[in-house]
Formats: structure tokens, sequence, C-alpha cells
């Protein structure tokens, strides 16, 4: 019996996150932890945790799992791995180690399921340079798998939300569309070429990208997951003090995710995300509905999100293209801080 995983599921991939309004409103009663070494921690709400070990090297520590995005076990395997180690790419880091995160029905699902998922999450860990050393599995329903991963970096080399400048270029790499995509696909309404192109984008590593970002000396940057483009555009404008603009007409989206929404295919997420930004934003009177839509739309395993100073974006999108990421574009600029954090245009 050939199994389907997206029927398990009505929410897949980083669609699952708790709305990010809800979960700041928990997270304001932790203390957060006080130690010099600690380099990063949420309260720029990065990527990934950075300690500092010594003068020449830090930690990036991160962690993901979500349930099944796609139907193919050794697919969501490979793009639960892509999305886990995406966030120390995001930093700038190495990574290096990682522990497998499992949840799994034992009494639903043949254990070859997990065999698959695993497989594809080591597959995409080795491509990725990454040992996987031990991981944990719960029995539970649906399934749900991801990483927890640890990286390496240069104390002085961290890429994070806080390193955007006013007058910085911003860069994005790869199309977004991944929820709308997916919430076509079960409506029928998305010919398997789209699928495929949705999924080979979520199963690529940020790797090049972040090779990319290195080579360049890039400080701030982000990558695209579960908020969508507008809410960790959002988190980064914060924690840099800076607005920024974003053009929506510049983005690159995936196969026919403009179309989807206009026929109404507008997952959930979308509409937390907005309700969690839209205070924070400023939308233009003639912004495009479609496109106002897919800025908040939930993406998994989504592309780098980083600035630039203009006089380095030639270059940088020649490498970036070089690379392979063809759909690299810049998508806006940022500014001194104005009225509100986010200007959405056409
Ligand atoms: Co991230
Ligand atoms: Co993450
Ligand atoms: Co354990």
């Amino acid at each position: 019996m050939k199994i389907d995983l997206l029927q398990m599921v009505e929410y897949g991939g980083c669609s699952a996150k708790i709305s990010p309004k809800q979960l700041e409103e928990i997270l304001k009663y932790l203390p957060l932890p006080k130690d010099p070494n600690i380099l990063v921690d949420i309260d720029t709400h990065d990527d990934a945790g950075v300690y500092k070990v010594n003068d020449d090297l830090a930690l990036v520590l991160t962690t993901d799992f979500f349930p099944p995005v796609c139907s193919d076990p050794y697919e969501f395997g490979q793009i639960a791995a892509a999305n886990s180690i995406s966030d120390v790419y995001a930093m700038g880091g190495d990574p290096v180690l990682a522990l497998n995160i499992m949840m799994f029905p034992a009494a639903k699902l043949p254990m070859d399921v997990y065999a698959e998922i695993l497989k594809g999450g080591f597959d995409k860990a080795t491509e990725a340079g990454v040992r996987i050393i031990g991981g944990h599995t719960i029995d539970d329903f649906p399934p749900k798998y991801g990483l927890a991963v640890v990286g390496y970096i240069h104390p002085e080399k961290l890429i994070t939300n806080a390193g955007v400048r006013a007058g910085d270029s911003l860069i994005l790499t790869k199309p977004i569309g991944t929820g709308v995509i997916l919430a076509g696909h079960r409506l029928k309404m998305v010919t398997d070429k789209v699928l495929n192109e949705a999924l080979s984008l979520m199963k690529l590593l940020n790797k090049s990208g972040a090779a990319v970002m290195k080579k360049h000396d890039i400080t701030g940057a982000t990558d695209i997951t579960g908020f969508g483009l507008a809410g960790h555009a959002l988190k980064m404008a914060k924690a840099s003090r800076v607005s920024l603009n974003i053009n929506l007409k510049d983005v690159p989206l995936i196969g026919n995710s403009y179309q989807l929404i206009d026929d109404g295919c507008i997952p959930g997420a979308s509409f937390r995300n907005l309700d969690y930004a839209e205070k924070d934003i400023d939308f233009t009177a003639d912004l495009d509905y479609n496109l106002k839509m897919i800025a908040f739309d939930a993406q998994t395993s989504g592309g780098l999100l980083f600035s630039a100073p203009p006089q380095k974006v030639h270059r940088i999108l020649e490498d970036l293209h070089n690379a392979g990421l063809t759909n690299s574009k810049v998508i806006g600029s940022a500014s001194m801080q104005k009225e509100k954090l986010i200007y959405l245009k056409n």
C-alpha cells in the first residue's frame, strides 16, 4: 500500500506553527538567561541561538520539526532536514551536527515509512555536511519530523536579524508561494510540474546562498519560513531598527500561486501571519490584494532574505545566479526607521 502522508494532516510544514501573536504573548513572561557568552537569544527573534565558546568559535543552535508537507515519506524527510539546517545558514554558520526529532504513530503506519523519513533526513544532512549522531522518537499521530542542529561560526562573523543598515538593498534567493501551492495541490488546482517545482525548492539547501552571503561579508539576513516574507522581514526591521520597503511585483513567485490566490485559495496561516504583522505595516492604497496575501504565505524551507550595500548588489546577484539560484532578485530596500516598519507596494 502506498502511503500518502499529506492525507493525515490539515496543516503541514511550517504552516503548522503556532501563531506568532500567541507565541509572543507567552514568551514575554519567560526570563531570558543572562550570560555574556550568549551572543544571540530570542530577544531579536533570530533564526538560531548563538553561544560563544572562545574568541574563535561560537555554536549556532536551532531546532525545527513539523507534520508532513508532501505525500512521499523520503521527500518529507529531505524537506524537514533542509528546513531545520537552514537556520544555521541564515546566521552565516557552518552546520556540523544534528539530532533527529521524530513523532511517529507506530501502530497506525508501517515502520518502513519511518525508515524512509529518516533516510530522507539523513541524505539531506549528508549533503549539507551534517552528521546526525542521535535522536528521539515519541509515538504520536500525525507524524512529525525535524532536526536539532549545531553549527560553528566565528563570533565576529555573525549574520543576524539586527545587521540590516539603512540604504541597503534587500535580496531574496528563492521564489515564494509554497503554502499556496500546497493548498492548491490539495484542491487539485496545481499541475504536477508546478508541485514538483515547489518540492524541489523546499528540498534545496540554503548552503550556496549562505556561501555567497559570507563571500560578500553580509551582516543582516534571515530565512523565509512559517511567518511568511512580510513576517520575517518585520522581525529584521525591528531588530535592525530600520524600515523595509518591499516591492511585491519584484518578488519571484512559484508557478500559478498568484492565480491560486485570485481563485480564493488562501491558507489559514496567511491570515494568522497578517493578523500578527499588520499593525506595523503600511499597505499602499493601490496594493494588489493577491500580492498582499502572498507576502504572508507561510513558506516551508524558503530562501534567504538578506541586505547588502547597493554597490555590491550586481556582483552578489551574479554569484547567486552562478550558484544556480537563478530566481534571486532585489525585492526592496532598507531606510531609516519611519512610522511603520514595513512598507508593502505593488
Ligand atoms: Co529561520
Ligand atoms: Co526555525
Ligand atoms: Co531521548
